[in-house]
């Protein structure tokens, strides 16, 4: 059966790891090298079709700058789902990636779906974190993880469609 379902989608991580960079290419199939650092927070909505089901996805893109993260639990209450991103190239954003995910256990709805990220696939010779050990940690969590490329496309789609099976049924 047809159904339309609302899904409110937070993007959490630490400042340059590319949140708005999957945006953009989700909702716009676009990308722009001199991506602006968030201010706050921006919002955007993509209607998505998976399996029969519409998807629309209301996105919340907060800013990863240390100085909003206080900001981030107006646009993680409510949501079904966080999409957590570090990049690969970056060690320290995956430990960032931690303290978010302790931060949603202990303060974030009980049930949010969680993903988790490794952006900036393409740039493989300066990868720092393996796939194994996000993998292997992303299962721990029971979240999905994904390793993609905002700036090539590769595996952003999926992301999201991977993401759209994994919310609960209706
Ligand atoms: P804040 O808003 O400050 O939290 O940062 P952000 O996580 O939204 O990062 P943003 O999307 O603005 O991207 C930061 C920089 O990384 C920009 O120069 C992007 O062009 C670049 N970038 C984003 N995604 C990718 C990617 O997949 N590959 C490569 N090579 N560069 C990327
Ligand atoms: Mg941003």
């Amino acid at each position: 059966s047809l159904s339309l379902r609302e899904v409110k989608l937070c993007l959490l991580g630490d400042a340059g790891v590319g949140k708005s960079s999957l945006v953009l290419r989700f909702v716009a199939d676009s990308f722009n090298e001199n991506s602006e650092s968030t201010i706050g927070a921006s919002f955007m909505s993509k209607t998505l079709i998976v399996e029969d089901q519409t998807f629309k996805y209301q996105i919340w893109d907060t800013a990863g700058q240390e100085k909003y993260r206080g900001l981030a639990p107006m646009y993680y209450r409510n949501a079904a789902a966080a999409i957590i991103v570090y990049e690969i190239t970056r060690k320290q954003s995956f430990e960032a990636l931690k303290h978010w995910v302790k931060e949603l256990r202990q303060f974030g709805p009980s049930n949010i779906i969680l993903a988790i990220a490794g952006n900036k696939s393409d740039l493989e010779s300066q990868r720092q974190v393996s796939s194994d050990e996000a993998k292997e940690y992303a299962d721990s969590i029971d979240a999905l993880f994904v390793e993609t490329s905002a700036l090539t496309a590769d595996n952003v789609s999926y992301l999201f469609e991977a993401l759209s099976k994994r919310l609960p049924q209706e």
